[in-house]
């Protein structure tokens, strides 16, 4: 049994031909009827039951209490304004935000002075954000481009990894498009687009058979970031699974109750995503005026932050269960081999700030 999605792009295929990986992606995710963040609770129901993946602040508070502390520095840098739009880009559950102003109210003048904006598109994860965050004033966007001017703080955690990529393999005759295409049995399958335009791709090295992934959503953002930096200064940080150097190999996967599932199999049903190319995503950033700094692994960014000090710190007065368990999700959060090194973080300013927390001396 497959959803009503399913029977949908393969009727569009029929009529309209081959979806390019990021067609589909886009539609998986985002059908305003029948797409994965539409209609499903990725990372569980109001009490966390259920869901088809964890994230890094459902771990841990830890987590969002430390990008607190990098937001909070990050206001300092930009003069400690007495208004600052405090953003985040694809929210969940609302936990990281909710951890981040506790941070911020360490400094009283710093919380006073955050106005929330979230940008989420999914209409069911808004409503737990509301929740999540009831009592604070928030705005939501569907996207960047509604944010309003001013000073900005801005995070992102596994947000770039949602956006739609497109897929290209080298093949003897060149490269090619992966495409999406109905298999012979009312299934969709991958095929390999014909000869595409010269010049479309600029990867002279790659041998065959490597697949290169192309996030045209991700570099976007950066772009949008850096140009808004310009007018009004800001600080973004993103955290997000992903790759400084191309390894030439696909990325795209898909999740559904804690489980790797085939990517094609039943669009709208699972989360997809893909790693994040972060040297890409620092390139357009830069090439577009913003200052880059990064990326760094997940784990060096929160022991810079002072994670070790914050676990103990929380983990005082608590039953030995409770402080085991504190422990065990900051350990996952850096451990080599698995979060603390897959997960990366980078940060894009405006030019002129001093160098942000957590990064080395640029
Ligand atoms: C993997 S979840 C991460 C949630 C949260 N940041 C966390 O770490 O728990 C991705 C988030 O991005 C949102 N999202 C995905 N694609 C989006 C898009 N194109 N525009 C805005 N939000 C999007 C999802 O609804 C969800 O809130």
């Amino acid at each position: 049994m497959t959803g009503p999605l399913h029977a949908r792009l393969i009727r569009r295929i029929a009529a309209e031909g081959p979806l390019t990986v990021a067609d589909f992606m886009a539609a998986a995710l985002l059908d305003p009827r029948d797409g994965y963040y539409t209609r499903a609770t990725p990372l569980g129901d109001e009490s966390g039951r259920g869901g088809d993946f964890v994230t890094a602040p459902e771990l841990t508070q830890v987590f969002g209490e430390l990008l607190g502390l990098w937001c909070l520095e990050a206001w300092q840098r930009l003069g400690a304004p007495p208004h600052f739009k405090l953003v985040e880009l694809g929210p969940g559950r609302g936990s990281l935000m909710s951890d981040v102003l506790r941070s911020l109210a360490l400094i009283p003048g710093c919380r006073a002075a955050a106005e929330i904006h979230l940008v989420e598109v999914s209409p069911r994860l808004r409503a737990m954000q509301r929740d999540r965050l009831r009592g604070a004033k928030v705005t939501w966007h569907r996207g960047i481009a509604t944010l309003p001017a001013g000073f900005a703080v801005i995070l992102a955690n596994e947000f770039l990894d949602a956006l739609p990529i497109r897929q290209f393999e080298k093949t003897p005759q060149g490269w090619r498009e992966r495409l999406v295409v109905r298999d012979g049995a009312g299934g969709l399958t991958f095929a390999l687009s014909g000869t595409l335009p010269s010049g479309l791709l600029d990867a002279p090295d790659a041998a065959t058979g490597a697949i290169l992934e192309h996030c045209s959503a991700a570099t976007a953002v950066a772009e949008a970031l850096a140009e808004r930096f310009r007018g009004s200064p800001g600080a973004a940080l993103f955290i997000d699974y992903g790759y400084a150097t191309r390894p030439w190999k696909g990325s795209l996967q898909a999740v559904a109750g804690h489980r790797k599932v085939p990517a094609l199999s039943d669009p709208g049903c699972a989360d997809l995503s893909a790693l994040v190319d972060f040297f890409a995503l620092g390139q357009a950033a830069e090439r577009a005026g913003a200052r880059v700094h990064g990326p760094v692994t997940q784990a060096a960014l929160l022991q810079a932050l002072g994670i070790e000090e914050r676990s103990a710190g929380l983990q005082h007065g608590k039953s030995p269960e409770v402080a085991r368990a504190i422990a065990a999700a900051c350990r996952r959060l850096i451990a080599p081999g698995g979060m603390g090194e897959s997960f990366l973080a980078i940060s894009l300013e405006a030019p002129g700030l001093e160098s942000p927390a957590g990064f080395p001396l640029a």
